[in-house]
């Protein structure tokens, strides 16, 4: 860390410049399947889960779909030289499982493999790292048609998918990925209903923590079993940086904090579930799809975990009486609870500003305590910020450049927190920002642009945004530019 330098401009609003970076540091961009490929029915892809929401109405904004998103699928050579172009070292994308398995189980689609081993060569030959994500969220939908997550049969697919891919790509991909963010998937996707498939039911969210947290022990093992080249493997977390409110902030915390955060963290690196989850989980489930062997299974050696990270959240005791707010970890509100055991305990109060596109307050301080945070609680555990951008609402100048002084602003901002952590002991290998592109941001649609580069849905046109020069020459010099 002696190559770390100290603020150079800058102090308590983290605008610093002129930090330099550790030699090796990565700088990367990151995407996922459903939000860019777009091709959803060509050569051989089967429905998912998010086809499946997106086509329902009222569940996205705009009744928008991934069906064409980015066309990345027939675009994604020049995507490559985009990348090129910006300087990355290295590219997060995620395979669309139903790509290769259209079926969820069984028949394996040469053409979804070919597709990524292209995208993997196409990396490798521009000196770009491919980070790969086994699972972006885009379930097959035969799978969810059998109970989806909630049901322990889909970690049996998932394995059975780990072990296609860790066979076709298992020489070259450098970094695998087994899941992003867990937490969306079994809450959102299962207790609140914002996201795919738009569930309701609090006990099988909890069920599908489990089963995603199984899910990821056993693809590692598959990946490890298949993979001839040297990959390292790791799995991305959304984490909740939490402040307390009130009198019972600390006991809002440590509830909030057990859901969002350690059901995943412990039995991940420690291979228990905390004995709170499962006190204020009771009355919502007994746990008993926890397995004798699961827990050894989950607790798999990772070189790397991955930290998505973009606001902070602040939580109190509901009292019973005032108008709850619950904000359901910045997703579209759908009616049901991404807080099983605690909807009627924990209320989220409104954050200070200010604040992205998405409502998001901006808070780069908790991105050095997290970073902190999570190195004094797993000393030996490398880390990666494998997310963290901003949306806002871009305007394109009549001349067809984009300045966007404020995602700028952002991610200086994030930067600079990343590199104070740095400072601080944290072994921190690298950052992905979200995002590449422009593209479907779920529940949101094409509403909310979070890209580096700006992608013209009408005419799929990419244009490198000041926010993405600004990190070319920050991936180039490896020094926080002016
Ligand atoms: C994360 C998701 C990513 C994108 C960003 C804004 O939760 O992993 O796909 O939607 O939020």
């Amino acid at each position: 860390m002696s190559r770390v330098t100290s603020a150079v401009v800058g102090s308590a609003d983290y605008r610093d410049s002129g930090l330099v970076f550790p030699p090796g540091f990565t700088f990367g961009s990151a995407t996922a399947s459903y939000q860019i490929e777009g091709a959803a029915a060509e050569d051989g892809r089967g429905p998912s889960i998010w086809d499946t929401f997106s086509k329902t109405p009222g569940k996205v904004w705009n009744g928008d779909t991934g069906d064409v998103a980015c066309d990345h699928y027939h675009r994604w050579e020049s995507d490559l030289d985009l990348m090129t172009d910006l300087g990355l070292g290295a590219y997060r994308f995620s395979i669309a499982w139903p790509r290769i398995v259209p079926g969820g189980r069984g028949d394996v689609n040469q053409a979804g493999i070919d597709f990524y081993s292209r995208l993997v060569d196409g990396l490798l030959e521009r000196g770009i790292r491919p980070v790969a994500t086994l699972y972006h969220w885009d379930l097959p939908q035969p799978l969810e048609d059998e109970g989806g997550w909630a049901v322990r049969s889909t970690t049996d697919a998932f394995e059975e998918y780990a072990r296609i891919m860790g066979e076709a790509l298992g020489d070259r991909v450098h970094t695998w990925t087994t899941l992003n963010e867990p937490w969306c998937s079994a809450y959102l996707g299962y207790g609140q209903g914002g996201h795919a498939p738009g569930r309701h039911e609090p006990a099988a969210a909890l069920a599908a923590v489990h089963h995603l947290n199984l899910a990821h022990g056993r693809a590692v093992q598959a990946l490890r079993e298949t993979s001839t080249g040297t990959p390292q493997y790791s799995i991305t977390l959304n984490f909740h940086v939490l402040r307390g409110h009130g009198d019972g902030g600390a006991e809002a915390v440590r509830r909030a904090d057990a859901l969002a955060n350690r059901a995943f963290t412990h039995p991940l690196l420690k291979g228990q579930y905390p004995a709170d989850l499962l006190e204020d989980t009771a009355s919502v489930t007994d746990w008993a799809f926890v397995q004798d062997g699961d827990l050894r299974a989950i607790n798999q050696p990772i070189d790397v975990l991955g930290v998505n990270y973009y606001s902070t959240a602040t939580v109190g005791l509901w009292d019973g009486a005032s108008a709850k707010q619950m904000n359901d970890g910045h997703k579209p509100t759908a009616g049901g609870t991404a807080w099983p055991g605690s909807a009627d305990v924990l209320e989220f109060v409104a954050q200070p500003g200010p604040y992205t596109a998405m409502g998001w307050n901006i808070a780069p301080e908790g991105l050095e305590e997290l970073l902190v945070s999570l190195s004094e609680q797993f000393p030996h555990q490398p880390l990666m910020v494998t997310e963290n951008g901003a949306a806002f609402d871009d305007v394109v100048a009549p001349d067809g450049s984009v300045s966007d002084p404020e995602r700028l602003d952002y991610l200086r901002r994030h930067f600079t927190a990343a590199h104070r952590a740095l400072g601080r002991g944290v072994d921190l290998r690298g950052y992905f920002v979200w995002s590449l592109l422009d593209n479907f941001e779920w529940g949101f649609g094409y509403a909310k642009r979070f890209g580096i580069v700006r992608v013209d849905f009408d005419t799929l046109e990419r244009t490198v945004k000041d926010s993405g020069r600004w990190y070319a020459e920050l991936a180039k010099t490896g020094a926080l530019p002016a």
